[in-house]
């Protein structure tokens, strides 16, 4: 019998390979603990990975947020920290650099994304008020109802099928949101929250031609529209690669272009901004500004760091010209679209198209027999830190939370388990060994029953819950 010939990973798939643009300088040990060893820490943790110590944990898929490899140039900054409490030369490069690639005014920095969630929605809802968007995500949906005010999700359908192939999932439906104006008015709507991409439908990106529209009917309405730019540089690599008119433009143009339809934006730098820690809110309207800033002083620290330390501020400014370059963003989607090429050959139901930060298993499909109050995607997480110490988390009904009117589970279309892909911390070899697990756990999908929540906390439950294993 003659022996299959070996393929690279861009052979496989039909296409060319890409790689990584950057060598590896110093490297940090991890190791997989024994079966027992695992049992024991998921048993300890109530079946919840963010429970699970990160020690006990091998490839680390839990978020994507806060957990990227610094540049050699990013760890210079940090020696270059300002740490002056007021006027630190850090704000200000840090200020220059969201002038410069994202367009907006003015700048307030923030300890992280929902630092700056909660600055906007205190400064701009008013009790009563609604807020459209496409797609909840939790920490921004609770500072919204905190501020008085009520989510309505305007995504296009499309956006909650798994299997639905649409290049802009993450589109706003212009008809629904009309509706929504129409039937509360104008006055009560502070802005639309619009997300790039969109984290709770799989990553799924926004095209330049639906924001132009929104811009349209927002000036129509004389609604303002904010942004949540925590992953936009993304979305623009969607944009580069599906829109019309856009493959000549590199990321930074893209997102420049995007952002000037847009009012302002908030951002969770841990993410495409490529640092541990760090946030901002920006915007071209001076009020919003008067209110950040006062705000800021209440609840994260002067106008000038926000919560962050001055080397902080500097690996950000940093940071920010490294995320918006084109190579890097072509290997970090690429690894992401790699492991679920894998998955997808291998006949394992996952959300398409595959997104920007992170495959997303699709649960409800995986466990058609588990039903969603016995937290599907809470058990394949779960069940995949069993098999091989891969930690991923939970985006179904635990993180949609309960109603705040009736007291009930909300029930999400999307039951999903995330595995969040980290950015220039984890090889190619890692993702076969991650899809090489997902493929043993699915393999087993028969034998496990569903979970039990047996404490649930009041604010963002999917952090603290804790569950139980079901008996049949
Ligand atoms: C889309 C989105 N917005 C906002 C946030 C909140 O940011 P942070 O975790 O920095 O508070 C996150 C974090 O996961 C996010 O994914």
């Amino acid at each position: 019998m003659t022996q299959p010939v070996p393929m690279t990973m861009g052979q496989q798939f039909g296409r060319r390979s890409w790689a990584e643009p950057w060598k590896i300088k110093m490297v940090e040990p991890i190791k997989m603990i024994d079966r027992a060893g695992r049992e024991r820490a998921i048993a300890a943790a109530g079946y919840n990975t963010f429970l699970l110590r990160s020690e006990d944990v091998y490839i680390d898929l839990l978020t994507d947020s806060g957990t990227s490899a610094m540049s050699d140039r990013q760890w210079a900054g940090m020696m270059l920290g300002d740490e002056a409490y007021a006027g630190s030369r850090n704000f200000y490069h840090l200020e220059a650099a969201v002038q410069n690639y994202y367009g907006y005014k003015y700048l307030v920095p923030t300890h992280q994304g929902r630092g700056a969630e909660h600055l906007i929605s205190r400064s701009l809802i008013k009790e009563g008020d609604v807020i459209p968007g496409n797609m909840y995500f939790t920490t921004t949906r609770l500072h919204q109802e905190l501020a008085g005010g009520r989510f309505v999700d305007v995504i296009i359908d499309e956006a909650h099928d798994p299997t639905n192939m649409h290049p802009f999932k993450g589109n706003v439906d212009l008809g629904k949101l009309e509706d929504v104006i129409q039937r509360v008015g104008a006055a009560k709507i502070p802005y639309v929250s619009l997300a790039g991409t969109v984290n709770m439908a799989g990553g799924q990106p926004v095209s330049m031609a639906n924001v132009q529209a929104l811009r349209e009917l927002c000036d129509r309405y004389g609604i303002r529209l904010y942004l949540d730019a925590t992953r936009m540089a993304e979305n623009a690599w969607f944009i580069q690669q599906r829109e019309e008119g856009y493959a000549g433009k590199s990321i930074a143009a893209i997102v420049k272009e995007f952002c000037s339809y847009t009012d302002g934006a908030w951002m969770s730098a841990k993410k495409d901004h490529l640092v541990n820690i760090g946030g901002w809110l920006a915007m071209n309207h001076e009020d919003l500004f008067e209110a950040a800033s006062n705000l800021v002083v209440v609840y994260e620290g002067l106008h000038t760091y926000g919560g962050m330390a001055g080397r902080d501020m500097e690996a950000l400014a940093i940071g920010i010209e490294e995320a918006l370059q084109d190579d890097h963003m072509n290997s970090r989607i690429g690894q992401v679209l790699y492991l679920g090429e894998l998955l997808t050959d291998w006949g394992i139901p996952i959300v398409h198209p595959v997104g920007g930060h992170a495959i997303f298993l699709d649960a409800k499909a995986i466990y058609p027999h588990v039903p969603q109050d016995r937290f599907p995607a809470q058990t394949l997480a779960a069940q995949l830190y069993l098999d091989s110490g891969i930690r991923a988390m939970e985006r179904g009904v635990v993180s949609a939370g309960r109603d705040p009117a009736t007291g009930d589970h909300r029930y999400p279309k999307l039951e999903l388990v995330r595995l969040t892909i980290p950015r220039r911390v984890y090889t190619q070899a890692h993702m076969d060994v991650v899809a090489e697990a997902v493929k043993a756990v699915y393999d087993e999908r028969n034998r496990v029953h569903g979970l039990e929540m047996v404490h649930e906390p009041k604010y963002l439950r999917f952090f603290q819950a804790r569950f139980a294993p079901v008996q049949p």
